[in-house]
């Protein structure tokens, strides 16, 4: 495994690759979520390469960019055992150099929950994933269904800006409780990372309520909305139906639908996201 800091390295590294490239990008504190989207670029492309880089334009001031957990040793280490043929992991410098003033910025689709939750975050994520393709230049790239508004916005930008790379998204991986994996969940404590399983519960129930044939969003809202206040640490920042396509909040379920939450618990904001159907 190659582990290089500057994109003409990397460059040096990828010209001769004529086979596909599969690529993970992702800000580091592995887990196996992580490694569930490593393993399906290894067995999909004859190149694996992963990006850790965290990324501060996606960060609000007042959010926890200082505080992010970084082990860059471990992390590799990780990337080594799943076959990792290249890492990518640059400085801040060299991702946004002091003349850097290049925004990638994508309507509709980032209007909504997260991005009206945390203004500028998909600013952030478009530029640097836009970066980061035309950098790597991708056959494959993989992103988690946990963070589904952003797949969204990544599927948007490759269709939009006619970009040759093929956005693969992978089921999320839980916790034996069902909580999804995060590198945030570090943050909990013990009561707290009990808690924390309210929003699989509340996922869980809504899949439940559609499979018993409910139709009606809001129903199924409320529903979710009054299990996971019954939990003294969680505080609903949103509970949401929507169209699994464009995530516009529904009033009847008469396609495909995605239930998705951002849930504090205690300081830490959580999200997770199940289909309904
Ligand atoms: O999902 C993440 O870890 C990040 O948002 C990403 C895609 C690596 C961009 O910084």
């Amino acid at each position: 495994m190659q582990v290089v800091k500057t994109i003409s390295q990397f460059r040096q590294l990828r010209q001769p690759v004529t086979g596909s490239v599969g690529f993970v990008p992702t800000m580091g504190y592995l887990h196996k979520g992580h490694l569930s989207l490593v393993r399906q670029a290894r067995a999909e492309n004859s190149t694996v390469v992963a990006s850790i880089f965290v990324n501060p334009t996606q960060f609000a001031p007042a959010e926890d960019f200082r505080s992010y957990p970084r082990d860059f040793d471990r992390d590799l280490a990780l990337l080594g055992k799943e076959k990792t043929d290249i890492v990518f992991a640059p400085s801040e410098e060299e991702m946004y150099p002091a003349t850097f003033s290049t925004w990638v910025d994508v309507e509709k689709v980032t209007e909504r929950l997260e991005g009206a939750c945390r203004p500028g975050h998909f600013r952030g994520v478009a530029t640097v994933v836009t970066k980061l393709f035309n950098i790597v230049q991708p056959t494959r790239a993989y992103f988690g269904q946990k963070d589904a508004q952003q797949a969204l916005v990544i599927k948007r930008i490759v269709a939009d800006l006619n970009m040759n790379t093929e956005i693969v998204v992978i089921p999320t991986v839980r916790e034996s409780d069902g909580l999804a994996m995060s590198s945030r969940n570090t943050y909990l404590n013990p009561k707290e990372r009990q808690a924390a399983t309210v929003l699989f519960k509340a996922l869980s129930l809504a899949r439940r309520l559609r499979q018993d044939s409910e139709k009606d969003a809001e129903e199924i809202r409320q529903q979710m909305a009054s299990l996971i206040l019954k939990e003294p640490l969680a505080q609903i920042e949103y509970v949401s139906i929507a169209d699994a396509e464009t995530l516009e909040e529904l009033k009847i379920i008469d396609r495909q639908a995605l239930a998705l939450l951002a849930v504090r618990i205690g300081k830490t904001r959580l999200i997770d996201n199940m289909l309904l159907d």
